[in-house]
């Protein structure tokens, strides 16, 4: 078949980068920013710092975070004409169908940073998706939701600026609960990067190719969109609701353990992780502290959500096979007490994972030895055969 190589069906065991951006250890359930442990940069950093660390790879100065922080704040308007491609969608649209679109769109509004053998081109359309994604997000949801687009406000930092655009309605009063902001701005920095996942492996094939940055990023978006990557935070919290009592969860257990039963629990397993998503504890821990300070600690999919983990990591199957929860497991219950329907909780997965996508785009374009992806194939099928006329079969 034209040369010697190795069948790794789902890629369980094939490098296809080298790369200095996120380190993570499964077993020990350990994940790396350059150098930097998650848990201390989601407690101590916040998003715009930790997106300086993944793209340039140390954390900033002040003087460097204030310059990067300014250059994002002013670009987080999109082009005026890109509201009437929002408009072309159906309003029932999935808030990801419509950012899958519109991403896609922007090398049609931003033909000056499509160039990718240029570095200040790279560089631009770096910051423009980084700064345009909360909008694009943001107006998603409000076409989808049939209110008037809120524009951006550079005042705000950025989750705040996100939030108000989610949840401000023109001409009346909006104040961003700092609470709320500040836990806005953790989602987006557990979700920042993690390696070569699917959708990041689909930017960086897509990339291969020379493709322009836009529709890079929009190809990672489509993938992202999978329940079995991305799509399960919106998945996870429908199953919780579903399962509705914690009395209702033994039932749900076996049928997750039923190979005849397409059924798995959302939020559990992970290819890398044979351990605790360091994520998911961040995130647990933070979804306790939201609903308690929004005083609504009684939350009962909190309460069924614990209750699952508690008796899915006491079950043999799931012990064995070293399902834990993962990162969409527990992030759904704050974006759902923050006020987010289900359907936006992938939008924000990838506006998070947004500058991942661009970090791990742009090791792979300053690799002088990159070349074009091309996996190759078991063969399986007829083997050589001649054609045989219409008339004649
Ligand atoms: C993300 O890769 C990344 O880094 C992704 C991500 C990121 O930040 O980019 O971390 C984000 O995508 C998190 C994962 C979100 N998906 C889900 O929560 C969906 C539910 N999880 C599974 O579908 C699954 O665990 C995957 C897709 C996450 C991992 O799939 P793998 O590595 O291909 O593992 P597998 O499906 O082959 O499972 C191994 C075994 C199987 O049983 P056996 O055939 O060996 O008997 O474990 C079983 C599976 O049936 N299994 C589960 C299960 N997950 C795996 N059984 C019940 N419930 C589950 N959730």
């Amino acid at each position: 078949q034209g040369g010697v190589f190795t069948f790794d069906p789902g890629y369980t065991s094939t490098a296809s980068c080298e790369s200095t951006i996120t380190f993570i250890d499964g077993e020990k359930g350990e994940l790396l920013h350059r150098g930097y442990p998650i848990d201390q940069l989601a407690e101590k950093s916040h998003f715009l710092e930790v997106c300086y660390l993944l793209l340039y790879g140390d954390l900033p100065t002040p003087a460097q975070l204030e310059d990067f922080e300014f250059r994002v704040t002013n670009h987080t308007m999109l082009h005026e004409q890109m509201t009437y491609f929002f408009r072309g969608f159906r309003r029932d649209a999935h808030p990801m169908a419509i950012m899958v679109g519109v991403v896609g769109a922007m090398s049609a509004f931003y033909h000056d940073s499509t160039d990718i053998t240029d570095p200040w081109q790279r560089e631009v359309a770096s910051i423009r998706l980084i700064a345009k994604m909360p909008t694009i997000a943001a107006w998603a949801y409000k076409y989808h939701i049939g209110q008037p687009f809120v524009y951006p406000r550079n005042d705000l930092d950025y989750a705040a600026n996100f939030l108000r655009m989610c949840f401000a309605v023109p001409a009346e009063e909006y104040e961003v609960n700092p609470i709320l902001s500040r836990a806005m701005d953790r989602i987006f920095t557990l979700h920042a990067d993690h390696e070569q996942n699917a959708s990041t492996s689909t930017v960086r094939l897509a990339s291969s190719s020379g493709a322009n940055p836009f529709a890079c990023i929009a190809a990672g978006i489509a993938c992202l969109w999978g329940p079995a990557h991305g799509g399960a935070n919106q998945a996870c919290l429908e199953m919780l609701r579903e399962i509705g009592t914690p009395d209702q969860i033994p039932e749900y257990i076996e049928r997750a353990k039923d190979k005849d039963d397409p059924f798995r629990l959302m939020g559990f397993g992970h290819r890398v992780y044979k351990n605790f998503d360091p994520r998911a504890k961040v995130m647990k821990q933070s979804a306790d502290e939201v609903l308690e300070l929004l005083g609504i600690e009684d939350n009962p999919t909190l309460q069924t959500a614990k209750e699952l983990e508690r008796i899915a990591l006491e079950d043999d199957y799931f012990v064995d096979k070293k399902l834990y929860p993962n990162v969409d497991f527990y992030s759904g219950i704050i974006l759902d007490a923050m006020g987010f329907p289900t359907s936006m909780f992938t939008p924000i997965f990838a506006l998070a994972r947004t500058v991942g996508w661009i970090s791990q785009w742009k090791e792979q374009l300053s690799d002088p030895a990159h070349k074009i992806g091309r996996p190759r194939q078991l063969y399986c099928g007829a083997t050589r055969r001649d054609y045989v006329e219409v008339e004649n079969r």
